[in-house]
């Protein structure tokens, strides 16, 4: 058996996952989509992202994919459940990562920033109720960084004011770790750090989610023969837009090439 490793997010942000993908499991064929035509997922509702979700699923499951990764948390929170319900394939999701924060926090205070939609999920809430402990988790709700780094701003004087405002209130009750609870975020970690300063712990999950995906593919999917490395790139969005902020964010050029309309 061979197949790809299907990724999806609502846009570019993913891509920061994809970069960790690549490097852990260097000789994969990739297939990754941006839904372009539906970002931002974080004022969805959650019926209207685990519709997307479906439908992108189903796109990377015809393209030959043996796995795929929800490189999301929105669409994590939203739909991976009932994702592993239909399919049996290796579904990884991913989650704002609470459990390396509170190991990490010296100050006993750690701030989450994320989308509205994942932290209104109910994933979210029995994922600090298992383990926040004692430490004191703030969460703030980004609105408007998403479509910051889908417009390549990731050092604008905007993109600065809205960092600065969503901060602001972590770090004044002693926030020492800040959790990027968004894929879109990563690519705005040196902004960020700026902000906030050097000393301010960043934490993500995109090497975690690499890493929990090769031993997935170790146990299930060890007869398979990989096939030859490569990345293709679809968006459900306008290509020679995607393309360009697709190239910047993955450090190659990258031609994105228009998601069939029936997955519109
Ligand atoms: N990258 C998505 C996430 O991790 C962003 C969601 C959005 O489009 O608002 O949550």
């Amino acid at each position: 058996m061979s197949g790809a490793i299907g990724v999806f997010d609502s846009g570019v942000g993913g891509l920061s996952v994809l970069h960790h993908i690549r490097h852990t499991l260097p000789h994969e064929r990739l297939i990754y989509i941006a839904d372009s035509a539906h970002v931002p997922y974080g004022d969805k509702t959650p019926a209207y992202i685990e519709q997307r979700s479906h439908t992108l699923a189903r796109f990377l499951i015809e393209q030959g994919a043996s796995a795929i990764v929800i490189a999301c948390n929105t669409a994590t929170a939203a739909a991976v459940h009932s994702l592993r319900e239909k399919y049996s394939l290796p579904i990884v999701g991913m989650e704002p990562a609470i459990k390396p924060a509170v190991a990490a926090t010296q100050s006993g205070v750690v701030g989450v920033l994320a989308t509205v939609g994942t932290l209104a999920s109910a994933r979210f809430a029995a994922l600090l109720g298992k383990y926040a402990g004692d430490v004191k988790i703030i969460t703030q709700g980004c609105p408007g960084l998403v479509v910051q780094v889908e417009r390549g701003e990731l050092h604008s004087m905007k993109t600065r004011r809205m960092i600065e405002r969503y901060t602001a209130p972590l770090l004044a009750q002693g926030a020492d770790t800040l959790i990027l609870g968004c894929t879109h975020y990563p690519f705005l970690a040196p902004l960020i750090r700026d902000v906030a300063g050097a000393h301010i712990t960043l934490v993500d999950t995109g090497q975690a989610v690499a890493r929990h995906l090769l031993r997935r593919m170790e146990t299930e999917l060890s007869t398979r023969v990989p096939a030859e490395a490569s990345a293709q790139f679809f968006t459900s969005g306008d290509a020679a837009q995607a393309s360009r902020i697709m190239s910047v964010l993955w450090g190659e050029q990258v031609i994105a090439r228009q998601l069939p309309r029936e997955y519109w």
